[in-house]
C-alpha cells in the first residue's frame, strides 16, 4: 500500500471485447484488483461502447507542426487519460486469430499519441487475452501476444506482463483459478 502524500499509480483498462461481462473483462477485473489492492487508482473504459472510428491514413498526426488526430471522435478525450496513466491494461478477446476489432481500432489510433503528451509509451503495459480454442497457438492468441509485442516494439514501449487462458462462454474464464491468480499479480505487478 502507498503512504499517505504518495502520488498513487494510475492504471488505464482498455476493455476490448463486445461482452461486457465477458472472459478478457473478468481477467481485467482481476487485473484491477491486484493494482487496487498495491494502493493504484483505477480507470475502465469500455471501448466498444465509445465512438472510436477506424484511423484514415491521413498521417496529420505524424506532420511536425500537428496537434493531434484530425478525426473529432472519443479517442480525443481518450488520449489524455492513456498519457496521465502509468499503467495499461489492455483486454481483448481473440476474434479470428488475433485482437478484437474494437482493440484494434484503439490501437491505431495511438499512432498519433505523441502528440498529446511526453514520452507517450513509457507505461506498464499488460495484457489480457482469452479465446475459444483450446491451444494458444491454434486459436490465434499467440499471433495476436506477438501482434502487441510488435507493435509496443516498434514504440519502444515494455509488456509487464500477459495473462490469457481458453475459455468460450462469457464467464467461462471464472474457473480457471490458476489465471485469475496471475492476472491478480500481473495487477499488483503493474502498481508497484
Ligand atoms: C467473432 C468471433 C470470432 C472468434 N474467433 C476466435 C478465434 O479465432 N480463435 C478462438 O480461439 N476463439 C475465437 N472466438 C471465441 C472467443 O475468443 C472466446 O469466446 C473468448 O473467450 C471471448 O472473450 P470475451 O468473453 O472477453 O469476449 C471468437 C468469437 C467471436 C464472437
Amino acid at each position: 500500500m502507498q503512504e499517505d502524500g504518495e502520488t498513487k499509480i494510475k492504471v488505464l483498462v482498455l476493455l476490448g471485447s463486445p461482452r461486457k461481462n465477458g472472459n478478457s473483462t473478468i481477467l481485467a477485473q482481476k487485473i484491477a484488483k491486484g493494482a487496487e489492492s498495491a494502493g493504484a487508482t483505477v480507470e475502465t473504459l469500455y471501448i466498444n461502447s465509445m465512438n472510436i472510428k477506424p484511423c484514415q491514413g491521413c498521417w496529420t498526426c505524424q506532420k511536425k507542426e500537428s496537434k493531434g488526430c484530425a478525426i473529432d471522435d472519443d479517442m480525443q478525450t481518450i488520449y489524455p487519460k492513456l498519457i496521465g496513466a502509468d499503467a495499461w491494461v489492455i483486454a481483448s478477446p481473440v476474434h479470428w486469430f488475433n485482437m478484437s476489432t474494437q482493440t484494434k481500432l484503439w490501437l491505431d489510433r495511438c499512432f498519433a499519441l505523441e502528440k498529446y503528451g511526453k514520452n507517450p509509451f513509457q507505461k506498464r503495459i499488460g495484457i489480457a487475452m482469452s479465446f475459444g480454442d483450446t491451444d494458444p497457438f491454434t486459436s490465434g492468441c499467440v499471433n495476436a501476444i506477438r501482434s502487441f509485442q510488435d507493435c509496443f516494439k516498434y514504440v519502444g514501449a515494455e509488456i509487464s506482463g500477459t495473462v490469457y487462458g481458453s475459455a468460450l462462454n462469457a464467464g467461462d474464464i471464472s474457473r480457471n483459478t490458476e489465471l485469475l491468480k496471475a492476472a491478480e499479480a500481473l495487477g499488483k505487478k503493474l502498481a508497484t
